[in-house]
């Protein structure tokens, strides 16, 4: 079996039931990949609901003033993460009639969505083949492969976003995306991940010249 497939099985064997996975609408999975941006999933997943229940829609949402927002925000820290959101709703609303993209070149276009989070929402919402790249991901990709060019560097994140390009699923871009990141959050974890039980240990380069504690490398910022 591939790479990519033994991921993707891992996944389906091991995924958490995490609510913006059950959805297609690329509003919801927005929401929830901004609030996750700088935030640990239990530490978001309480404020995803209270945001959703309070602006269903992205209509709801740009119709809001930005004193609801920050207060809704309150304790999740990056707080121009919630004023760009709402510049992104309003925009949303004028420019698309309230329907939220879900295209990567309409989304890159938007504030506050890099290259990112327009992969992750076109992806997750529209199957769309862009890969994403995340923190989790490049620690994934730079251990499996042995890449040892740093993870944040200029020359690392072109190379990583390459990497993981080629490596992409292209017949289930989403769930194959998903699935790094859950594999990267759960199993390849940057500390004492546990190797024994990983199904990519044969084939692992960190694993098989005992580099898993050196990689990735990053560079101090
Ligand atoms: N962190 C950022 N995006 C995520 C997602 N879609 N699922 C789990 N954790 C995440």
């Amino acid at each position: 079996m591939n790479f990519t497939d033994n991921v993707v099985q891992w996944y389906h064997k091991n995924r958490r039931d995490l609510p913006w996975r059950n959805t297609a609408d690329p509003y919801v999975i927005w929401l929830s990949e901004i609030i996750l941006q700088q935030t640990r999933v239990e530490q978001g997943m309480p404020y995803f609901y209270r945001f959703l229940e309070a602006y269903p829609t992205v209509t709801h949402f740009a119709n809001a003033t930005e004193d609801e927002i920050l207060k809704l925000w309150q304790g999740l820290g990056y707080y121009s993460r919630g004023r760009n959101m709402l510049k992104t709703a309003q925009l949303v609303q004028l420019k698309y009639n309230g329907i939220f993209p879900d295209r990567y070149d309409e989304l890159i276009a938007l504030k506050g969505i890099g290259q990112y989070t327009a992969a992750a929402i076109s992806s997750f919402a529209a199957n769309q083949a862009k890969a994403v790249v995340d923190g989790n991901v490049s620690r994934v990709i730079a251990r499996y492969m042995g890449i040892t060019e740093p993870i944040n560097s200029t020359a690392g994140k072109k190379l990583f976003q390459q990497l993981a390009d080629e490596l992409l699923n292209k017949q289930q871009p989403g769930t194959h995306n998903q699935a790094m990141m859950e594999f990267g959050a759960l199993q390849c974890k940057p500390k004492s991940p546990n190797c024994g039980i990983c199904p990519l240990l044969e084939t692992c380069f960190a694993f098989n010249h005992n580099k898993v504690g050196s990689l990735p490398v990053k560079l101090k910022t």
